[in-house]
């Protein structure tokens, strides 16, 4: 190909790209398989790595991290970043409701949007372009955080006409995102996010956009800072056009022409805000004319043709009992507050992971405190403050023990980590766990061996190890508490069929640090057997594009175990697969990928509303009745009429234990 077609051609693959990465990522609505549009995308790399000349900044290939800054560059904003003035409760919205409209002199039209809680962000588009985006800052001097801003999908690097603009939004984590990055900080001992609005801030902080690249970050806008003349009306007719032009605008704004409907809307956001995917704190009220904008113009800090109401927060006063340590598969000790009972956002709430002890110490939470909780994303119960004016003296300081809770060996901080960890390969709780991950669903998979079971069969000491799993007796099983001959038999059977899964499952379920079901993937992809892995060098890992240093030196670590030789013989003797069995991607993302579930019942741990975010951050769907298109039904206590549809139809049914394990698996 010469240079010339070459051209035409990026210039083809750029356009059709861009396209459908907007309806893939602004509209939901893709057009193409994933699989046409990473073939496009390679063919576009190739080409441009052919002709590093024709590289555009574009290109759909530029958006994932460049090099990384020293520091941000400052940014001035030509139009300020104002905020907006608070209203707590509905006379503050009739009293905004009075000044408003005898300000205008006239009747007014008022747009209602939801109230997004992440980060205020302004981009600026030239001759259509996208060339800087920016933070508030404080609002006349923000940072210059363009090559972050870019590996968000949903940001449109070329827009519908050449024009000169500057839109302003807020970029945001979505709930899916912020559960699976915290859960990763968490196996490896980094500090968590308190909740999504922080994980998107520390994630556009970064300086390296790589980071900001891996975090999954999107956007919605709803304003703008720079806009050359045109003709357009009001607000609303403004966002209609902000979405003609390729951005993403929230779809719940809706136009209310009385005080009593905005009221209406904010008391049904109230309630339907934790069916939502990502976090909202109120509802941003704005006048939708803009003349009479114009008219109302701004106080010092505010414009008077806006409000945000702010949703009372999710808070609740309990004690704090005991602090209970465990130990995981990596041996990391975490702390977990037990509580007295309490509701929160609809679901009662008895414990929370206080992470590690420098967050305790930083805290001061002690035994017997009487502390503030909060649902952290509307999901995960958090304390977020000790009320010390309720301390009687009989409060006790905590301190992480010196020694593991489960085996007694010392623990140790590894490397920079807050996190305490023990470091006996032989520590039983952290033997326990790993064996709950070995038969986990995105490792082998094992049906009917939940941590109840593997509990059990540790406390009878009949297993130690992964390879004892694959030696248990009938005979021995049936003799244990709660088991009989048909669900003894369903687990033998289930532990025989695991022997052929194939080889990324077992890699999973070894357990090795930093080496998650993706990365399982991608090494049983590369290398198809397991001797060929233990051969490799650290050089042929990280020849691997997904493969990091990190992940390279704890691969040949593993492998460089004894202990971890002998059980890979065993269990080859035992007869359990070791070789590649073809591309399962799909099995390997989220544990309801794709599926439908009908929820019904009332369960114990959850709201409906918080098991079907579960469901949803786990990629499934949730949908109110049963037909012969549902997957699962999750059926909590007093189920009815779709149960009993479920039964007919052969959809499995799972209790609210199961729904758990496979969640936490
Ligand atoms: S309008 C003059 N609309 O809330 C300011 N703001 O104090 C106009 N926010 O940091 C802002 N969702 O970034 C507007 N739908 C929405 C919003 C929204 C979130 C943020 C905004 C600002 C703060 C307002």
């Amino acid at each position: 190909m010469d240079k010339l077609e070459a051209k035409n051609r990026i210039a083809e693959l750029v356009q059709l790209l861009n396209k459908y990465g907007h309806e893939y990522y602004v509209l939901d609505q893709p057009s193409v398989p994933d699989a046409e549009y990473d073939q496009k995308m390679q063919e576009l790399q190739r080409l441009e790595a052919k002709f590093p000349a024709l590289v555009s900044t574009a290109s759909p290939t530029q958006r994932v991290g460049g090099e990384p800054l020293d520091k941000f560059q400052k940014v001035e904003h030509h139009v300020p970043m104002l905020s907006l003035g608070n209203a707590f409760n509905e006379a503050d919205l009739r009293a905004f409701d009075r000044r408003v409209t005898q300000l205008a002199a006239e009747p007014v039209v008022y747009i209602c949007e939801l109230k997004i809680d992440g980060l205020a962000i302004a981009l600026t588009y030239e001759n259509g372009t996208f060339v800087r985006g920016s933070t508030r800052g404080d609002g006349r001097v923000g940072e210059d955080i363009t090559s972050n801003l870019r590996t968000i999908r949903s940001i449109p690097l070329t827009i519908q006409e050449k024009r000169s603009i500057e839109v302003r939004g807020e970029a945001f984590m979505p709930h899916h995102s912020f559960l699976a990055l915290n859960k990763g900080r968490e196996e490896k001992g980094e500090m968590v996010f308190a909740n999504p609005r922080n994980a998107a801030a520390g994630s556009l902080r970064q300086l390296d956009p790589k980071v900001a690249a891996s975090r999954n970050l999107d956007i919605f806008l709803f304003g703008y800072g720079k806009w050359e003349a045109d003709s357009l009306p009001s607000h609303s007719e403004r966002l209609k056009y902000l979405a003609a032009l390729g951005f993403k605008i929230n779809p719940e704004w809706k136009r209310c022409t009385t005080i009593d409907e905005v009221i209406e809307y904010v008391s049904y956001w109230s309630t339907e805000r934790p069916n939502l995917s990502y976090e909202i704190d109120g509802i941003v009220i704005k006048v939708d004319d803009l003349q009479q904008q114009e008219k109302l113009g701004f106080t010092a800090k505010n414009p008077r043709w806006a409000i945000a109401y702010k949703f009372p927060a999710t808070e609740a006063v309990t004690k704090l009992r005991t602090i209970e340590l465990s130990v995981g598969r990596t041996g990391v000790v975490t702390p977990t507050a037990i509580l007295d009972p309490v509701q929160i956002a609809g679901s009662t709430v008895q414990r929370a992971s206080l992470h590690n002890e420098d967050l305790i110490k930083e805290m001061d939470i002690r035994i017997g405190d009487t502390v503030v909780l909060k649902k952290a994303g509307d999901i995960i119960p958090k304390v977020v403050r000790v009320i010390e004016e309720k301390r009687t003296g009989d409060e006790v300081e905590f301190s992480m023990p010196k020694q593991c809770p489960s085996c007694n060996s010392e623990l140790a901080h590894l490397e920079d980590e807050v996190a305490l960890r023990c470091l006996n390969p032989n520590c039983p709780a952290q033997l326990k766990e790993g064996l709950i991950h070995f038969v986990s669903r995105d490792a082998m998979n094992i049906d009917g061996l939940g941590e109840k079971v593997i509990e059990q069969l540790f406390q009878a000491k009949l297993i130690k190890t992964i390879a004892d799993l694959y030696r248990l007796k009938k005979e021995e099983l049936l003799k244990l508490d709660r088991m009989g001959e048909k669900s003894v038999q369903n687990i033998l059977n289930a532990i025989e069929a695991s022997k052929s899964n194939s080889l990324e499952k077992l890699l999973f379920g070894l357990g090795i640090r930093h080496i998650g079901a993706k990365a399982a993937q991608t090494l049983a992809a590369h290398f198809h057997t397991m001797d060929e892995l233990c051969e490799a060098t650290y050089e042929d890992f990280i020849a691997i594009d997904e493969i990091g240093e990190k992940m390279a030196d704890s691969i040949v670590q593993f492998f460089s175990e004894e202990k971890v030789i002998e059980l890979l013989q065993h269990l080859s003797t035992m007869d359990v697969n070791m070789t590649y069995l073809g591309p399962t991607q799909s099995q390997m993302t989220a544990i309801f990928s794709n599926q439908t579930i009908v929820l019904t019942g009332k369960m114990e741990s959850f709201t409906r509303s918080e098991a079907k975010k579960l469901v949803e951050a786990n990629g499934g769907s949730v949908t109110s009745s049963v037909s012969k298109n549902t997957d699962i039904v999750i059926a909590g206590e007093a189920a009815g009429s779709k149960y009993k549809k479920a039964q007919e139809l052969n959809i499995p049914i799972w209790d609210e234990q199961k729904f758990k394990e496979a969640i936490e698996s």
